[in-house]
């Protein structure tokens, strides 16, 4: 660890110029910093946006659209992973040369947190895991990391913290994901009072765990839904939508301290929304009604997987929770941001799922049917 941070060369706090003096910034910076981040160049990847910003559980689903859009702005990363170099190749294209930086962490290592986010002006975490393991619960992966990235980001002087919880967190869900997710969203803002909580529903792309997942269902020979998705009410969102979310949130001033809801612009029944899953991927639609307790046997099953589970019960109760609405709070809106339809964006997703004579068919008749907001 201690090698893997020594070559590093990250601008350091305290050389003499003040952003706020030198040229317009995207952040109200306190800290005096060093002249590498003072925003210059017309934007783009070769340019300097100001932003140095460590983003935990870049390796994963959303991460990858967080750099991209970090990167494309001139914006230097700092990505703490604990995975093997080959497994984050793909990041490395997302920044220019030196703009993005590797670094080895262990989230049980306060140490190592600190090293990630001394030089950083923004700190986001996006830190999580569908599933528990024997080393990581749930209230590891949502509330304990979180809790100390924060603290220490506080502590570091970092300027923007933006953590991601989950639109349906809450103390009363059936699901144990969801119930530290909204503990995680209490720790956090007790630690860092101005950080930033986005509250994303499921989200939608290419690499989600949520299309395919039902997509692959077909493999079972039908789609499995509790009371048969007439109960259940969704409303995804496009993960490209929520990383814009992130970047906005950053350069906003007034996001400060606030909680923003995002969801996708429709609300559907799971019914209909499996139903066009399967009218986009061009195979048979066949639903069947399964108890949760039956289904939670189901699923006990695949939890025996050492690896990865297809499923687990958290995952069918998380599946079938309606998504919240919180009229109160600020949402893609207040960030400048139309939210993408699934309607749009689905075939992207879908697309791979589609027999070879069917790769290139229209898609005029398919369209879910929509829920009132
Ligand atoms: N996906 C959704 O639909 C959805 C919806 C709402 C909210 N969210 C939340 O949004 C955030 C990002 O979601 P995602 O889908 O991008 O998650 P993801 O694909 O599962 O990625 C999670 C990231 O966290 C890292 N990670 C997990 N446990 C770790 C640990 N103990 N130590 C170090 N790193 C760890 C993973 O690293 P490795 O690659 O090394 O495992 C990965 O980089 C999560 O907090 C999730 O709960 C997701």
């Amino acid at each position: 660890m201690a090698a893997a941070t020594r070559g590093m060369r990250l601008p350091r706090a305290g050389h003499g110029i003040s952003v706020l003096t030198a040229a317009p910034s995207v952040l109200q910076q306190h800290r005096q910093v060093h002249h590498a981040v003072i925003p210059h160049g017309r934007s783009g990847r070769s340019s300097v946006s100001g932003i140095v910003a460590t983003v935990f559980g870049a390796t994963g689903f959303l991460g990858r659209y967080v750099v991209n859009r970090l990167g494309r702005i001139g914006s230097q990363v700092v990505i703490p992973y604990r995975c093997d170099q080959y497994d984050l190749m793909y990041l490395r294209p997302m920044g220019d040369l030196g703009q993005l930086l590797f670094l080895e962490w262990d989230c049980r290592d306060k140490d190592s947190i600190r090293r990630a986010v001394e030089h950083s002006n923004v700190v986001i975490n996006l830190i999580g895991k569908e599933w528990e393991t024997k080393n990581f619960r749930f209230e590891d992966e949502f509330v304990n990391i979180p809790q100390s990235i924060a603290q220490i980001s506080k502590e570091a002087g970092v300027e923007k913290f933006i953590h991601i919880s989950h639109l349906n967190a809450s103390m009363k869900s059936p699901s144990k994901y969801l119930r530290n997710k909204a503990v995680g969203e209490e720790a956090v803002r007790e630690e860092f009072p101005d950080a930033v909580i986005l509250k994303p529903s499921e989200m939608f792309g290419r690499e989600d765990r949520f299309l395919n997942h039902y997509a692959n269902m077909r493999w079972f020979g039908g789609v499995p839904l509790v009371s048969l998705g007439k109960k259940t009410v969704k409303q995804p969102v496009y993960v490209v939508d929520v990383a814009k979310a992130i970047i906005n949130a950053i350069k906003n001033p007034d996001a400060k301290g606030k909680t923003y809801a995002l969801a996708g612009p429709h609300r559907y029944l799971l019914y209909d929304m499996v139903e066009y899953i399967y009218a986009v991927a061009h195979h048979p639609f066949i639903p069947y009604p399964l108890p949760r307790p039956l289904y939670h046997l189901v699923a006990r099953f695949f939890e025996m997987n050492p690896f990865e589970p297809w499923l687990t019960r958290d995952k069918v109760d998380r599946f079938h929770t309606t998504d919240m609405t919180f009229p109160d709070l600020p949402g893609f809106e207040e960030l400048g941001i139309e939210p993408t339809p699934l309607e749009q964006k689905a075939i992207e997703v879908l697309r791979r799922h589609r027999r070879f004579r069917w790769l290139d068919a229209e898609l005029e008749e398919a369209k879910p049917k929509t829920q009132p907001m």
